[in-house]
């Protein structure tokens, strides 16, 4: 039965279909892609409409030109209630999470915070040369969110996971590669294209095959995340509701450093 795909509900997410490839662009560069609980809501929805079609077999992620996304739009950790396992952040985390078709990032300018633990639960990852990650819960007053506490360490080891994820600070696409966070690093303007092709390429093959050989790679880990992630959000809502996040935050809003 044919799956009719939807039109974006936020105007700063965009759904794209190229043959088999369904394309979920973040397309916010005035604020850097910074991610709203709308754009979340989109995200996730875009995933779960590509999960439930017969057209698409691949599904990829991108952002602008010279950003894939400055992570959670900083504005929302100051006004909302982040407790909860109902939030759209939440729920586009365990849509990534329980996703079987193929997840593919193509990163360009900077990822950091989720723009960065999003891309744990991709399963390859196309970078820009002059792009740079960072994961700077601790600096904010926060915690690792999105399954990172448990992925990271499992894929890097934990002295390579403490050191982006205790100390935050930027880290080059190169140095993503070395610690398997990236599968290729290209010039920026072949990101999209490398990752388009490599997408192609996987939605060529036979899709139960690809499908079920992710579930395998995956199993392990899935089992676990839900729980991490409930774990992580009691911790990261505790600490954004202390002074010391919240001032922190505020004086980014207020442009102080
Ligand atoms: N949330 C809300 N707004 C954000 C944002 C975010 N995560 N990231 C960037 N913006 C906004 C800025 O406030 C600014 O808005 P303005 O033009 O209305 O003043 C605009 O995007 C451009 O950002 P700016 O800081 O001027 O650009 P920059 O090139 O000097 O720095 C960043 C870019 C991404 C390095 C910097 O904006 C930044 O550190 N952002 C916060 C990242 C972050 O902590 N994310 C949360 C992770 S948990």
């Amino acid at each position: 039965m044919s799956h009719v795909l939807p039109n974006s509900s936020d105007p700063y997410i965009h759904y794209r279909l190229e043959g088999k490839v369904f394309i979920l662009q973040i397309d916010r560069p005035d604020k850097k892609n910074a991610l709203t609980q709308g754009m979340y809501q989109a995200l996730a929805t875009g995933i779960r409409e590509a999960e439930a079609s017969a057209e698409v077999k691949v599904v990829l992620l991108c952002g602008a030109e010279d950003c894939f996304t400055s992570g959670n739009d900083v504005n929302d950790f100051v006004q909302h209630e982040t407790q909860g396992s109902e939030r759209a952040s939440v729920q586009f985390m365990k849509a990534m999470v329980h996703m079987r078709k193929p997840l593919i990032a193509a990163v360009n300018g900077l990822a950091i915070g989720i723009g960065t633990t999003l891309l744990l639960h991709c399963d390859l990852i196309y970078a820009a040369e002059d792009a740079f990650l960072q994961l700077p819960f601790t600096r904010l007053g926060l915690c690792p969110e999105a399954g990172s506490s448990v992925l990271a360490p499992a894929l890097m080891g934990h002295q390579r996971a403490a050191e982006l994820l205790l100390l935050g600070e930027r880290f080059t696409a190169a140095k993503a590669k070395e610690v398997g966070l990236v599968n290729e690093v290209l010039p920026a303007g072949r990101v999209f294209a490398h990752a388009m092709e490599k997408a192609q390429a996987l939605a060529a093959l036979p899709g139960e095959a690809v499908q079920t050989s992710k579930h395998l790679l995956k199993r392990q880990q899935s089992a676990l995340l839900d729980d991490t992630i409930a774990l992580e959000l009691v911790n990261f809502s505790r600490l954004l509701h202390s002074e010391e996040a919240q001032g922190i935050l505020q004086a980014f809003l207020n442009k102080r450093s």
